[in-house]
């Protein structure tokens, strides 16, 4: 009785009608699993993963039996040839388990590689067994001709195999049997299977959980599989991308009784929104590292920053928010030369004012985020005040006398609510989502608008079940807006046919854009990518002996000062509700070509980059970053490279000289006064470099602001209406229209124009 077959040869994969799985929350253990529960024989298979690009090679699986089910096993890679094959069967109330391996359609035999651990909630009852498992070496393994994986980061089809009759020898996790009496498939959706780390090694290590079905409409609870399709739907407006722009765009679309799809390319972000990434200090609350102001600077030393847009080449958000779910936070209200025509503004839209009354209404912003009305970690604000008083600046509430930006300082100012990060996401995203006309469509990117020449007629997603072919139609007078940001936006207009011939071509170049663009004659040669603009900024560090630099914020992550940890999970207040910033100030400045250009400063502990040779005391690090603000000269170009990822053709900072002079002279007059205050040193550059040559030696990359705009400027590449030149029905209201650099950091005079964009396009005559 040696080997009998097993398992069968599984036909494969294209042809079979899967049925689809999606999220579930096993009420045994509290885990999400993604997986799928065959209704034939009524087994679950579930499985878990740690974050999409953790190298860490492992998932938690499980498989859930009526006790008439004598075994059971699973092929997550989906066919029995070459891959993981898990097989599970009870005896005397355990289970037995192994990972067995074949290279043609044998019975399986013990595979050498995956190390399986079960987990507490196995169990053998009266009615079932259930075996949950975490399988270590099991994403990717080697075959004879390479290696195979599991498609993390994609749909697959996972097979199912079962059988009513007992293997031969129940105690021996390697016992022969034969046949499976059945098996099957199922779609899945492993790129939605993913939980932060953290989750992760909860679960991974016994723990229990407080797993969440991700909310429904996301791909993962659509009931979606590889060959089924879901109608498409016309609408009125598809809005692409929900950061700052798209929000505000989509919030007043739906207030205005329109019916809306907001297309986005990530996942949720705050924990309201569904998010659910956070340290193990905030387990048991709905707080997550995108709501705890106190974590931004972690975004930068996190090693599973998932939010980040990983086909642009610099900083970008990509999640439920954009910029603004992993910002700073800062928040300006714009002044009236935000909107100015000297600074590129058509004439119809100087009067700013209604549109950022209606803005501050939504939010205000406060200079003290902690809840209990007190300002924390303050000593980098009076040390940089001491610096500026002696230059004869003065003290005022910034947002309070937005024009006044020559010789004020203030504090810091943020766009949050309740000591916690709210920007558009917990204002007009909150509101916009509530409403019945909205359909909002997270993890799914647009990768075109579909163009009939200057007609758009709907745009091409990468989630080819709706209508068999990614395409969402408009309605017969309804438009598109492209909210995907400064790099998105450019991109999604070039691989539509519209911007300059050299971005084009790179789209045709590839061989799947380039099917996708319309015919030669339609593409439309528009200044997108060009005179893109950044505030070029310089980080001074300094010491100063009554700086808390509160240890670099190294530890806010993995184990935060436990008075202030406690204190943020009581009520949101204390350190933990300020993001690192705590001063700011501006001042103007009249340049060699009799410009004016304006320096902003912002003041806070810590440092990303100390160079001195030097001893200093690490405890009393403090930064001041210098910036040039409205008025800069100096402008880049962006675009795609031939795998059309994004990045700056042409870097913005300091390609006019005058602009250098300019932030050059700014940091010779803050630094001449140094002497003036009391313990204040600088660091970097220190006593052996000057100025000049620090700033000559300045690496460009770490000039970049991330307040990218430009790109596809008012007057350039949109109209006064912000609609596409030459196209009937395309509009973009993001960052990239606005034609040179505001006065602060740009998020609320985004908003601003986003509130004013979006009342000029409901005005304009011919849409829906
Ligand atoms: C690290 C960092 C810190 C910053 N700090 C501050 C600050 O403190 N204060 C401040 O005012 N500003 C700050 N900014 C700048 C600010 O966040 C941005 O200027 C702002 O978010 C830009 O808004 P936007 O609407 O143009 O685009 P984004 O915020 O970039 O949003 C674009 C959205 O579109 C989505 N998207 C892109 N392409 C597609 C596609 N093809 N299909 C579907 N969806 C798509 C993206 O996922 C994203 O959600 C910071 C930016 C960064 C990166
Ligand atoms: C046995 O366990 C299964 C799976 O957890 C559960 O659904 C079932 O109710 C349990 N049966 C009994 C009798 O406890
Ligand atoms: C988390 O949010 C949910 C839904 O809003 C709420 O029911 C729950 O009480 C919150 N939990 C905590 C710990 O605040
Ligand atoms: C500005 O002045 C007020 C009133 O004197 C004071 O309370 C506040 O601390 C000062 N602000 C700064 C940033 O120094
Ligand atoms: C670029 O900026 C310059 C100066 O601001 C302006 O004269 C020019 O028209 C702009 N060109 C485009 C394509 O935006
Ligand atoms: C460094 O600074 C900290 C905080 O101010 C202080 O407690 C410590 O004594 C200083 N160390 C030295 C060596 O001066
Ligand atoms: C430069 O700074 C160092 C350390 O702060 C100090 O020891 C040294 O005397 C300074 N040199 C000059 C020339 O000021």
């Amino acid at each position: 009785m040696l080997r009998r077959l097993a398992l069968g040869v599984l036909p494969f994969l294209g042809s079979v009608l899967a049925q689809a799985g999606g999220a579930y929350v096993d009420p045994d253990n509290g885990i999400t699993f993604y997986g799928y529960t065959e209704p034939a024989h009524g087994v679950t298979y579930g499985f878990v993963f740690p974050p999409l690009g953790s190298t860490s090679n492992e998932f938690i699986g499980e498989i859930v039996a009526p006790i008439a089910g004598a075994w059971a096993g699973v092929s997550p890679g989906g066919s029995m040839i070459n891959n993981l094959l898990l097989v599970a069967w009870p005896n005397a109330g355990k289970i037995v388990r192994s990972a067995r391996y074949t290279t043609s359609y044998v019975l399986p035999t013990a595979m050498s590689g995956p190390i399986l651990t079960d987990l507490p909630s196995s169990k053998v009852n009266a009615t079932h067994w259930k075996w949950v498992y975490r399988c270590q070496n099991c994403v990717t393994w080697a075959t004879d001709s390479g290696t195979n994986s599991i498609p993390v980061g994609d749909f697959g089809v996972p097979a199912w195999a079962y059988s009513s009759a007992p293997v031969d020898t129940p105690s021996n996790p390697q016992s022969t049997f034969v046949e499976h009496t059945d098996f099957g498939f199922f779609g899945l959706d492993y790129s939605a299977a993913h939980v932060s780390d953290a989750q992760y090694q909860i679960w991974a290590s016994g723990g229990s959980g407080t797993g969440t079905v991700p909310p429904t409409g996301t791909p993962t609870t659509t009931p979606t599989g590889p060959t089924s399709t879901v109608p498409a739907i016309p609408y009125d407006y598809i809005v692409v991308g929900s950061g700052p722009g798209g929000l505000v765009t989509t919030d007043r679309l739906t207030e205005a009784g329109k019916k809306v799809i907001l297309i986005e390319r990530g996942g949720p972000s705050l924990g309201f929104t569904g998010g659910n990434y956070q340290p193990d200090w905030e387990k048991g609350t709905n707080l997550t590292k995108f709501d705890t102001p106190g974590l931004f600077e972690t975004m930068f030393s996190d090693s599973n920053s998932f939010w980040w847009c990983k086909d642009i080449t610099v900083f970008a958000g990509c999640l439920l928010g954009g910029g603004t779910a992993i910002n700073g936070g800062l928040w300006w209200l714009p002044p009236d030369l935000d909107f100015s025509t000297s600074y590129g503004w058509p004439s119809s839209w100087v009067n700013h004012n209604p549109y950022t009354a209606k803005l501050k209404a939504r939010l205000p912003g406060t200079d003290i985020p902690s809840t209990d009305g007190k300002r924390y970690l303050m000593q980098s604000a009076d040390v940089t005040a001491q610096l500026l008083k002696s230059s004869n600046y003065v003290n005022i509430t910034i947002n309070d006398n937005t024009n006044y930006k020559d010789h004020v300082y203030g504090y810091s100012t943020f766009g949050f609510l309740g000591g916690k990060r709210a920007g558009p996401i917990a204002t007009y995203y909150k509101s916009a989502i509530a409403r019945k006309n909205l359909v909002y469509k997270p993890n799914t990117m647009v990768l075109n608008v579909v163009r009939d020449g200057s007609q758009i007629t709907g745009v091409k997603t990468n989630d080819n079940v709706i209508g068999g072919n990614g395409i969402i139609p408009l309605t017969a007078k309804g438009r598109v807006i492209l909210s995907a940001g400064s790099f998105g936006t450019p991109r999604i207009l070039f691989r539509s046919g519209i911007g300059p011939t050299d971005m084009i071509n790179l789209v045709k170049a590839d061989s799947v854009a380039g099917p996708l663009l319309p015919p030669q004659a339609q593409w439309l040669n528009l200044p997108v990518g060009y005179n893109v603009s950044d505030n070029p900024s310089i980080n001074l560090v300094f010491t100063h002996p009554s700086v808390d630099a509160y240890d670099n914020w190294a530890n806010v992550w993995t184990a935060p000062r436990p008075a202030d940890a406690k204190q943020y999970i009581k009520d949101q207040s204390g350190v933990l509700a300020h993001a690192s910033p705590r001063l700011n100030f501006w001042r103007a400045y009249s340049g060699s070509d009799q410009k004016t250009r304006w320096l902003q400063g912002t003041a806070r502990p810590g440092a990303a980059s100390i160079t001195t040779k030097y001893a200093y005391n690490a405890s009393q690090i403090m930064t001041i970053t210098v910036y040039l603000s409205t008025g800069v000269t100096s402008r880049g170009r962006i675009g795609i490279d031939a795998a059309l990822k994004a990045y700056p053709i042409v870097n913005p900072w300091f390609t006019d000289p005058v602009d250098k002079a300019v932030l050059l002279q700014g940091i010779n007059d803050l630094v001449a006064n140094i002497p003036k205050v009391s313990g204040l040193t600088m660091i970097t550059p220190d006593n052996t470099t000057t100025v000049k040559a620090y700033v000559d030696a300045y690496d460009p990359a770490s000039m970049n602001s991330n307040h990218w705009v430009g790109s596809c400027s008012i007057n350039h590449v949109v109209d006064q209406n912000t609609k596409v030149i030459g196209t009937n029905n395309l509009f973009v209201v993001d960052a990239s229209i606005i034609p040179s650099m505001p006065m602060g950091n740009p998020q609320a005079s985004i908003m601003s124009m986003a509130e004013q964009a979006v009342a000029k396009i409901l005005a304009l005559a011919g849409g829906a």
